[in-house]
């Protein structure tokens, strides 16, 4: 049986970067579960389709049967033949991809892309209900947490926004409200699963960051 590896937890809070780190690390594949949800955003803005409509939201999902995620020194992403990497990464991308996650039938329409990854290997999983609804049986369950000031100036990087006071309030204000409503929805909420082991991630390099998580990972196997 193939092990998973899940990080959940808020948005800038680390998992993207440590998760990537932690599968070269172990030689384990790379699910970048908010990379489906992003797409499926995308796409929904493209085609003018409702946020709302989780009907048509559902129908569309059908296309991110030729979702393909390419990782080898970094994440590309493409749906078909176009590469769309660089449209589904930002703030207002994140959005979208909260907009259309919030639907319970169209969560359900993208369970078994996401499990079937387990298929073809061993998986560090990351998003926001890996470890509670995806991969409820884990080998090893973590969530990772950070201050919103630190989480908003993650993110500001990654998007070349320079760190004046007025963007770290405004990116805060993106991230707290995006964050709120991925736990506030009914369906797969953004919640720590009970035995999920939580590590701030504030003031760590992802280094350290995934060497916390290696030595665990480490002590666990030795135990199976
Ligand atoms: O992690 P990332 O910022 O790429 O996720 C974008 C959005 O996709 C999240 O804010 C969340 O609404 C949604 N998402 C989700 N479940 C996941 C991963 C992402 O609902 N497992």
């Amino acid at each position: 049986m193939n092990l998973v590896i899940t990080i959940d937890g808020p948005a800038g809070a680390g998992k993207s970067t440590v998760a990537k780190i932690l599968a070269k690390r172990l030689g384990y594949l790379y699910l970048d579960s908010g990379a489906i949800y992003r797409a499926l955003g995308l796409l929904a803005k493209e085609e003018r389709v409702d946020f709302n409509d989780e009907e048509k939201l559902v129908k569309l999902s059908q296309k991110i049967k030729f979702l393909k995620l390419e990782w080898e020194k970094e994440l590309r992403v493409y749906l078909g033949e176009r590469e769309i990497t660089k449209d589904i990464r930002g703030e207002e991308a994140g959005r979208w991809a909260s907009s259309v996650s919030r639907h319970p039938k169209v969560r359900k329409a993208l369970l078994n892309i996401q499990r079937g990854f387990l298929a073809n290997g061993n998986v560090v999983a990351e998003g926001r209900d890996m470890g509670t609804v995806v991969f409820p049986d884990a080998f090893l369950k973590i969530f990772l947490v950070a201050d919103l000031k630190e989480r908003a100036r993650r993110r500001m990087k990654d998007e070349n926004v320079p760190f004046t006071s007025e963007n770290i309030e405004r990116f805060s204000e993106l991230i707290r409200k995006r964050d709120e409503q991925d736990s506030e929805r009914k369906t797969a909420p953004l919640k720590k699963a009970e035995d999920a082991v939580e590590i701030d991630t504030t003031s760590l390099t992802p280094s350290q960051v995934v060497d916390i998580i290696e030595n665990i990972v480490k002590k666990k196997l030795s135990f199976k």
